[in-house]
């Protein structure tokens, strides 16, 4: 089967005066196929737009073959062009144009003519509730509005393969059920969605397949399901107490957090199990010096933490 999108040994560096160059992408290879949503993730600084931009064709790769629907982004560049479409991590509305005209203005870039464009915008405009603001101007909208239409305008559209970078980080509840909701049907009619997203909750609830990357480099790939398996859910408590007793803090110990820092009767803990976490919980509150507690799902920045210490110990 022809791949949506094919990388093999993809590098790309930015060079600096008089330093060595910053090598933001290093060596990676992956593909993506037809009718796959696919996610591409890492912490901020990771490599992720500057692999989107090689994609998208805004960029040119340092060395490495990168092929978009069976086109070289280098040698074929304008084909690669007419088979995608991009929102971009930032500009990707023109704030001084009407909704409606962002529409017509994103649907005529891309070959459409007006009587298509006004047919397929009823079905995006319900979809996303963009109704009661299609002749207002995004400057005038809410920043939830303005990324409503941002991403709503790719489903005006029909090329291949989509790019999301960071398209859907941080967007409000309704936002996200549409978003979700649009892009699973598109994937279904065949259509090909690489986003990017520095938080793992959105990628688990949206992606088939995902690549994990830091500092330039793969260090996990494969079915969100096979990423799951890694057990890459942790958990941060956050434990304030009038005063602490040592033991409290060595009985602690013995739930062998990945992370555990104490100031003053602050503690804060990062746990690989959601039950670790309430049995430290339930441990703090006997103590009866507990006065404030919080738990929540770990940043993604503990979870690459503990993926990279694992990968430098060898264990799966
Ligand atoms: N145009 C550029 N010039 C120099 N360095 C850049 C440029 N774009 C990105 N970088 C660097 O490349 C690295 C990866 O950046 P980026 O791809 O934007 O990461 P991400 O999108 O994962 O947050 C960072 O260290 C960033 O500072
Ligand atoms: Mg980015």
């Amino acid at each position: 089967m022809q791949k949506a999108i094919s990388i093999q040994n993809l590098i790309k560096e930015f060079p600096r005066k008089n330093e060595q160059p910053i090598r933001a992408v290093d060596d990676i290879s992956f593909d993506v196929l037809p009718g796959k949503i696919f996610g591409l993730l890492g912490p901020n600084g990771a490599g992720k737009s500057t692999t989107i931009k090689v994609l998208t064709t805004l960029i040119p790769p340092t060395s490495g073959t990168v092929l978009v629907n069976g086109y070289d982004v280098v040698k074929q560049s304008l084909d690669v062009r007419k088979n995608i479409c991009v929102v971009l991590q930032e500009n990707a509305v023109e704030v001084f144009l009407t909704v409606r005209h962002n529409f017509l203005t994103f649907g005529k870039f891309h070959g459409m003519t007006t009587s298509d464009i006004e047919k397929k915008m009823g079905r995006i405009v319900e979809l996303f509730g963009l109704e009661e603001v299609l002749n207002q101007k995004p400057i005038d909208l809410s920043g939830g509005l303005k990324r409503r239409v941002q991403v709503a305008k790719i489903f005006l559209v029909d090329t291949p393969i989509v790019f999301l970078d960071e398209a859907t980080t941080g967007m409000d509840t309704f936002n996200k059920r549409a978003t979700v909701k649009a892009i699973k049907e598109e994937a279904q009619h065949g259509r090909t969605i690489v986003l990017t997203t520095h938080m793992l909750e959105e990628a688990e609830e949206l992606c088939d397949e995902i690549v994990i990357i830091n500092h330039g480099k793969i260090i996990a790939k494969g079915t969100t399901d096979d990423v799951k398996k890694l057990g890459l859910q942790m958990f941060y408590l956050s434990l304030k107490f009038s005063e602490m007793e040592k033991d409290l803090e060595e009985l602690m110990h013995k739930f062998s957090p990945v992370k555990m820092d104490i100031v003053n009767n602050e503690v804060s803990l990062t746990v690989r199990e959601h039950n670790t976490a309430l049995k430290i919980l339930s441990l703090a509150q006997s103590s009866g010096a507990l006065k404030h507690f919080e738990i929540s799902t770990a940043s993604l920045e503990d979870v690459f933490v503990e993926l990279l210490d694992r990968k430098k110990r060898g264990t799966p």
